[in-house]
């Protein structure tokens, strides 16, 4: 793998450019930007010609790999993306952004929450996956399931799956969600065809060297396919988003504004200057 790796993070940084500002409440905690670019081009590598799911990506690791094709940065990617995710202002960065790479890849967006079953359109319809869902610190790993198993449904018999979860051999929660994830992974009949443990770090204040690993799954097991999507069951809500939080939000909407190449009215406000007479 070679690329100009200053072309690569200035591609990146358009992309990051254009995230909305991270909620932590809902555990969106982004990425740090030369983590990214390796995400972003591992992505691009394994989903190459591929059509794709990103089940959340408020990282904005989708656009990264798309933009850094359509920058001639590498010359391989998926040949489209498809975002679900339940804050629209994400989803609306995404289609935004997207429709300037639309030569190169196709990318749509679409307000999805996991809690719900999977709609129609995107049940069995792509050729692999990609989630960092919320890392399960305080429910079991019960989020990363949930979002694994609707990646899962989204896909074909014979699909990828790219996992991004939390890896500290020193914080036992995180060796037994990845655990968990991948016994959950053989059930729906995966394999792990790769592992990169300790790989990206985050933007977050309170533990700012907490890791996650990308983790490959191949499905092996073409029979495993789930044959419906059901809404997911309300115990499985409890703490999604840590001790106390649980999955209560069908939607975060966008506010709006009077000026879409602004930023929202709404979070600051003007004080003119003070006019001199005489
Ligand atoms: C939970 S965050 C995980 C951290 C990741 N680094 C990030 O900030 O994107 C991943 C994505 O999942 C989305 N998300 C959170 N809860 C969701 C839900 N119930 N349904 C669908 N998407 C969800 C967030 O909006 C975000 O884009």
């Amino acid at each position: 793998m070679t690329f100009d790796l200053r072309n690569a993070i200035n591609a990146i940084s358009d992309v990051v450019q254009n995230r909305p500002p991270p909620l932590r409440e809902f555990d969106q905690i982004y990425m740090k930007v030369a983590d990214m670019v390796i995400q972003a081009e591992y992505v691009a590598r394994v989903f190459d010609g591929k059509d794709i799911v990103f089940v959340g990506d408020g990282d904005g690791i989708a656009l990264s790999a798309a933009h850094l094709k359509a920058q001639r940065v590498i010359d391989y990617g998926p040949k489209s993306i498809t975002l679900l995710d339940f804050d629209e202002r994400i989803v609306n960065s995404v289609q935004r952004f997207g429709e300037k790479l639309s030569d190169e890849v196709k990318i749509s967006a679409y307000l999805y929450n996991v809690a719900d079953p999977l709609p129609d359109m995107h049940f069995g319809a792509y050729d692999g996956f990609h989630i960092n869902p919320p890392w399960g610190a305080s429910n079991g790993g019960e989020s990363v399931t949930a979002f694994f198993e609707r990646g899962s449904q989204a896909t074909k018999a014979t699909s990828l799956a790219i996992v991004v979860i939390a890896d500290d051999p020193d914080l036992p929660w995180t060796q037994q969600v990845l655990r968990d994830t991948q016994m959950r992974a053989i059930d729906l009949g995966y394999v792990v065809a790769e592992m990169q443990p300790q790989l990206h770090l985050y933007h977050l204040d309170d533990n700012p060297d907490l890791r996650s690993c990308s983790c490959l799954f191949r499905r092996v097991v073409p029979g495993c396919v789930e044959k419906t999507s059901k809404p997911l069951e309300q115990s499985r809500l409890a703490n999604f988003y840590g001790r106390g939080s649980p999955l209560r939000v069908k939607y975060v909407r966008q506010r709006p504004t009077l000026n879409a190449a602004r930023e929202s009215d709404q979070l600051y406000s003007i004080e003119p200057l003070e006019v001199q007479h005489g």
